[in-house]
Order: structure tokens, then C-alpha cells, then sequence
């Protein structure tokens, strides 16, 4: 590494709000990933190696599987030691505050191993660089960190590198632009039988509160043909599950050009007619539903039984000021329908709590309408202002307090039903794809069944990677005890 440390930082583009927001009515660019790597990166990676720390949802750890390709292509090899990493690279999630907080608190941490090895290279990306402000936090209060880039800089990662080796400096490149779809980017999987497949980036909702369409930039969809092709060579690579992975799946394709077309029930028939063993996809939105997707899903048997449809409140007016676009009567009517055509499916939610305009009677209305719906699981979240929302100027605020006491009362709430649904569940047979050792108990084998509930059972040599049939023994509300059913 240089030894010039008067250089100034080199900044291609700082993240911008303003820009984020544009969105543009003109086609779409595909292009395909540069694998090429400058010449001073290729001497300096040779055996280094890489540590990431992956924050947030499926498209974030997508992300860091692309960036691991990138660094398997260097030769590099992973390393979960600190001590022992020449990168480490924070990709992070701004989706709420607690989640940036946690981001600078673990950044502090890092300045230790740099002190002690100057050659270090600590970088930042992901949401929260997309962000102006916590960037503006990290340029000031963290001179350690050399390298920033954004949600759509991950194919420049070769380039960035080489700039960070040559100058020694920071390097910072977070574009706003509305993004493009960028085919073959190298990825080293982090599972051997399960997988994660984008079908779309970016999000174009703007619900109030959520600050996803800043960071992550217009929706785009990805082409059916490159969609299919991916799956298939998962299906060549051994892999028996794949989830579909977009901000908002029922929209899928909405974006395509004419000649390309496709909506998401016909994309979900092409995919569970590669014949993959398991289907799955994430996320729903009730808008933009059709019930094609559920006739789909009751068609193919390789698409399972599970649904994960956001409901964020159970009253007509915060979901209006949330700009959610639909109505409690219209969530209600999606689930009469999905039960009508997947009568044992596992329906899964979440839900916000606080939102500046929710009252007391707001709020009860998500109550009761949990308790009419009973979801099997639901992930409930107290409101968290995301500068440059819109939800983040409404002045309309509950005090703490109450915010919390409600949290606790949905959250009872939610658990007790979870828990009754659990007790029904004993007794069932179900199919469970195994995939890991138990974390909590080496004795045990862990995997996840049909309706997405973790399933454990005793130790038993060859199960790891199968699908079996497993008798539910013990429910323990989040997970389940089973047995391996001899066939
Ligand atoms: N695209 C998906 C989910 C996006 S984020 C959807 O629309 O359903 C996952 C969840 O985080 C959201 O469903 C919402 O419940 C929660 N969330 C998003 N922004 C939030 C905020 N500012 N405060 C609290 N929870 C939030
Ligand atoms: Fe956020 Fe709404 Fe888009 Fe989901 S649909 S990512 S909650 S803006
Ligand atoms: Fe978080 Fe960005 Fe995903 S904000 S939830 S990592 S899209």
C-alpha cells in the first residue's frame, strides 16, 4: 500500500435524496457484470482475507453473496475472525433507526483491529450509505473507514479496491440513480440447498413511513428467461428450494417492456415448472394482488403452502396516511380468498405499531382484527422516523410510553394465537427440507417444512440436504420438536 497519506479522499458521488426520489419513465439498461480485474488488485488479493457482516432483508444478503463472488474471483477466502480479515466490509439496513444505531456502535469496535494493522481496509455499503445524513455521520467520525459505496456500486467493487490500494485513501461512490439490472455478477451461495433469486430490485410504492424506494431506487424487473435460467442452474447445482426475492412480488414485471411482459402468477407457473423441489417468494403486497398467484399455488405442488402478506394496520385511516392503497376490507377479502384455495396455508404478517396518526381506536382495530385473522407468526415493529419520509414530518405523535404499551398488548396478543396454532400443529405430518445442524443443540438436526416452520429432530446420519417426512412431537411456539418418519 501507498505510503502518501496526504491524499485527499476520492469521491466519485456522494449519496443525494433529492436525485433518490427521481423516477424515470425511459427503458431500462440490462447490462452484464465486468469481471475484469486491474492489475494492482490482483497482486495485492492474492490469498488476503474478507470478512462481511450482512444487516437487513434477502436483498441485502443477496447483495453480499454477489460481493463474496467478487472476492472468490481474487482468491480471496472468507474469514469470520476480525483479527485476521485484510477487508471487512459492514453491508448495512436503514429500515429502522435501531438498525443504524447498531451499525455505528459495531463501527466503533472496528477502530481496534485497524490500530493494530494500519493496512486493514474496513468499508461501508448498503442501505444506510445511501442515506445523507448517517453518511455524513460516518465521514466525519470514522476517518478509518477507506471505502463507502451504495446499493448500486457492488459491480464496481473491483475498481473501488483497486482506487482504495493505489491512494490509500478513502473512496466513496454511492450513485442515486434510478439503477439498472445488471445480469451475471459472480455469487458464492450461502447455502448448499436452499437459495435466494432477485426478481426484481428497488421499490416504487412510497409507503409514508419506509425509506426502501431512497435507498434501493426504482423497481426493475428482472427478464422471465434470466429468471428461469438462474433457477435452472440452481436445479443442476443440487439446490431443492429457491425464494423469489423482491421488495414487492405481486408487481413483478409491471415495469417490463412490451416484448417482455410477464406478470408474477406467470412467472411463479414457469419457475414451479422447472420442477425445483420447493418454491417460495417474499414479499407480497395486497395491492396488486391477483388471485391467479393463489390458483398457481394450489396448482403446483412445489409451491408451498406459506404466504407472507404485510398488513402494517388493521385500520382504513393510518393505512391511508401510511399510503398503503389498500383497505382492511380488501386485506380481508385477499385471506378469505388464499384460504379458499390453500386451505392449510401459514399465513405470516407484520405490522406497525405507532404510526404518528394511529389512536387508541386505531389501534384496537388491529387488535381484533388479528385475533379474527389469526396469523400463524407476526413480525410487529414500534414506528421509526426515516428522515426524508413523509411519515417523518407528521407532528401527530403518541407519546413513548403509550407506543410501548401497545407494542406489548400486540405482541400478547399475536403470541397467544402463535402459540394455539403451535398446539394444533402436534400430531401433523408435514415434509421438512434439512439443512443444518440445530444451533441451540448439536444433537439435532434442523430444517424447515412446508408452511416455513422450524423443525427440529434427533441427530441421524444422511439427512442433511433430503426431504422427509417428520411427525410433529412438541410445539415450542417458534419452533417444533419432530420425528423422521421411516418411508
Ligand atoms: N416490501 C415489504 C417489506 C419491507 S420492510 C413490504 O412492503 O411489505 C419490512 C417491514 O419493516 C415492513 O413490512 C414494515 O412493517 C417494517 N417497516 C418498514 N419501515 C418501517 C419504519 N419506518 N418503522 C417501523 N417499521 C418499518
Ligand atoms: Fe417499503 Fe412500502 Fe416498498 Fe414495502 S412496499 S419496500 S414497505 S415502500
Ligand atoms: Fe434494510 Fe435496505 Fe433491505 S433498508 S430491509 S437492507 S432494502
Amino acid at each position: 500500500m501507498s505510503k502518501n497519506k496526504k491524499n485527499k479522499p476520492i469521491i466519485i458521488e456522494e449519496p443525494n435524496f433529492n436525485k433518490a426520489k427521481f423516477r424515470s419513465t425511459s427503458n431500462l439498461d440490462f447490462i452484464d457484470a465486468d469481471l475484469s480485474v486491474p492489475n494492482n488488485l490482483k497482486q495485492w488479493a492474492n490469498n488476503k482475507k474478507y470478512l462481511i457482516k450482512t444487516f437487513g432483508c434477502q436483498g441485502n444478503v443477496r447483495d453480499t453473496e454477489y460481493l463474496k463472488g467478487y472476492f472468490n474471483i481474487l482468491n480471496m477466502s472468507e474469514t469470520d475472525d476480525f483479527s485476521n480479515a485484510d477487508i471487512i466490509l459492514f453491508n448495512t439496513c436503514a429500515i429502522r433507526e435501531n438498525a443504524e444505531n447498531k451499525l455505528f456502535a459495531e463501527l466503533g469496535n472496528l477502530r481496534k483491529y485497524y490500530e493494530k494493522n494500519k493496512n486493514l481496509i474496513i468499508g461501508v455499503c448498503g442501505c444506510v450509505m445511501q442515506e445523507e445524513n448517517p453518511y455524513s455521520l460516518l465521514r466525519q467520525s470514522f476517518p478509518f473507514v477507506k471505502l463507502v459505496f451504495g446499493t448500486f456500486n457492488i459491480n464496481h467493487i473491483f475498481n473501488l479496491l483497486s482506487k482504495v490500494i493505489e491512494s490509500n485513501t478513502r473512496v466513496v461512490e454511492v450513485f442515486s440513480k434510478q439503477g439498472e439490472i445488471i445480469e451475471n455478477m459472480p455469487t458464492v451461495r450461502n447455502d448448499k440447498y436452499k437459495a435466494f433469486v432477485n426478481i426484481m430490485y428497488g421499490c416504487d410504492k412510497f409507503c409514508s413511513y419506509c425509506i426502501v424506494p431512497f435507498t434501493r431506487g426504482q423497481q426493475r424487473s428482472r427478464k422471465l428467461t434470466d429468471i428461469l435460467k438462474e433457477v435452472n442452474q440452481l436445479i443442476e447445482n443440487g439446490y431443492k428450494e429457491v425464494t423469489l426475492v423482491g421488495q414487492n412480488v405481486n408487481s413483478y414485471g409491471l415495469d417490463l417492456t412490451q416484448s417482455d411482459k410477464t406478470s408474477f402468477y406467470e412467472l411463479l407457473e414457469k419457475v414451479a415448472q422447472t420442477k425445483i423441489e420447493r418454491i417460495r417468494f417474499t414479499t407480497s403486497h395486497p395491492f396488486d394482488f391477483n388471485e391467479k398467484v393463489f390458483e398457481i399455488m394450489a396448482k403446483y405442488k412445489n409451491i408451498m403452502p406459506a404466504l407472507h402478506l404485510p398488513l402494517q394496520s388493521g385500520s382504513d385511516s393510518v393505512l391511508k396516511a401510511m399510503n398503503r392503497k389498500y383497505d382492511v376490507e380488501r386485506y380481508k377479502q385477499l385471506v378469505a380468498l388464499l384460504r379458499k384455495h390453500i386451505p392449510d396455508v401459514c399465513l405470516t404478517t407484520d405490522i406497525i405499531v405507532g404510526f404518528p396518526t394511529e389512536t387508541l381506536e386505531d389501534f384496537n382495530k388491529t387488535i381484533e382484527l388479528c385475533k379474527e385473522i389469526r396469523f400463524d407468526a407476526a413480525y410487529t415493529f414500534i414506528f421509526s422516523p426515516r428522515e426524508g419520509t413523509v411519515a417523518a414530518k407528521m407532528t401527530n405523535i403518541t407519546p413513548k410510553d403509550e407506543i410501548s404499551r401497545r407494542f406489548l398488548i400486540l405482541k400478547d396478543t399475536i403470541d397467544k394465537i402463535t402459540e394455539e396454532k403451535g398446539h394444533e400443529y402436534v400430531n401433523k405430518t408435514v415434509n421438512v427440507l434439512f439443512d443444518s445442524i440445530s444451533k441451540k443443540n448439536e444433537n439435532m438436526i434442523s430444517g424447515y417444512d412446508e408452511h416455513n416452520k422450524l423443525i427440529h429432530v434427533k441427530y441421524q446420519d444422511n439427512l442433511i440436504g433430503t426431504i422427509r417426512k417428520v411427525k410433529i412431537k412438541e410445539s415450542h411456539t417458534f419452533s417444533f420438536i419432530g420425528e423422521v418418519l421411516d418411508e
